[in-house]
């Protein structure tokens, strides 16, 4: 694993954004694994200024998504497709039907993880972008999930319930339940770039990257990825 200590959040989000514009740059038709959460953020505002400011073009990629809460439909303000549509695509020319997330309010839980297992199968992410849950979650994959796993609903964790409760209204709104893209997948990507950033990450980003590759810190896994970045701030690198 490689790894960039940046001064700042605004240094972090500037070299993530160096890499993610080189891959769009590389491949016009690049397949984005995406994240959700406040650390990429600075990533997708540089995205859109770029695009605005340079034309840099969309209309060929295609983006997938790493989680969703079960029982938000797509229009909720908090569910990750709003997120998503709100934070990044709707400042970018991507089409609409090249952006891939799964179902937070399908019928059959199972037959949406088969879809979206399918579907990511069709599409070989070409670079994937994760967040770091202090915990040391990626995606919504906790603490324990087998890093053979792939799209699957998760009960959310009390600490993870906890962390994402700022973005609700109240702590009892956050959904206890969600999907996600399972460990093996989100290995299976070409380049991993992970971001994180502030002092509540410190103990996570340490355990990734000094601890034993173990299952109970789904991030640690990245140790054995074969191009996977990780980008820490100096207040989540405080404790390397
Ligand atoms: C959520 C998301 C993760 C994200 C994490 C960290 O749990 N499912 O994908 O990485 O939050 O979020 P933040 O970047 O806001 O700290």
């Amino acid at each position: 694993m490689k790894i960039i200590v940046t001064e700042d959040y605004r240094s972090l989000s500037a070299k993530a954004f160096e890499i993610m514009k080189m891959a769009v740059n590389e491949n016009p038709y690049a397949v984005l694994g995406l994240a959700t959460g406040t650390t990429p953020l600075g990533l997708y505002r540089s995205m859109t200024e770029d695009h605005r400011e340079n034309r840099t073009s969309y209309a060929h990629i295609r983006a997938v998504n790493l989680d969703e809460y079960i029982g938000l439909s797509q229009d909720h303000p908090q569910s990750y497709a709003y997120f998503m549509r709100e934070n990044l695509f709707k400042g970018l020319d991507i089409e609409a039907e090249n952006t891939y997330i799964e179902n937070g309010t399908a019928q059959n839980a199972e037959a949406e993880c088969e879809r979206y297992n399918k579907l990511l199968e069709n599409l070989p992410r070409d670079i994937q972008l994760l967040g770091l849950g202090s915990n040391g979650h990626i995606a919504f994959n906790e603490p324990g999930t087998p890093f053979g796993s792939d799209t699957h609903v998760v009960d959310l964790t009390p600490n993870t319930i906890k962390d994402n409760a700022r973005l609700f209204k109240d702590i009892s709104e956050v959904p206890n339940r969600a999907y996600t893209m399972g460990i093996r997948q989100i290995m299976q990507a070409k380049q991993v770039l992970i971001l994180a950033s502030g002092e509540n990450k410190a103990d996570a980003v340490y355990n990734t990257v000094c601890g034993g590759v173990t299952e109970e810190v789904p991030a640690s896994v990245l140790q054995l990825h074969p191009n996977c970045i990780l980008i820490a701030d100096r207040e989540a690198a405080g404790k390397l």
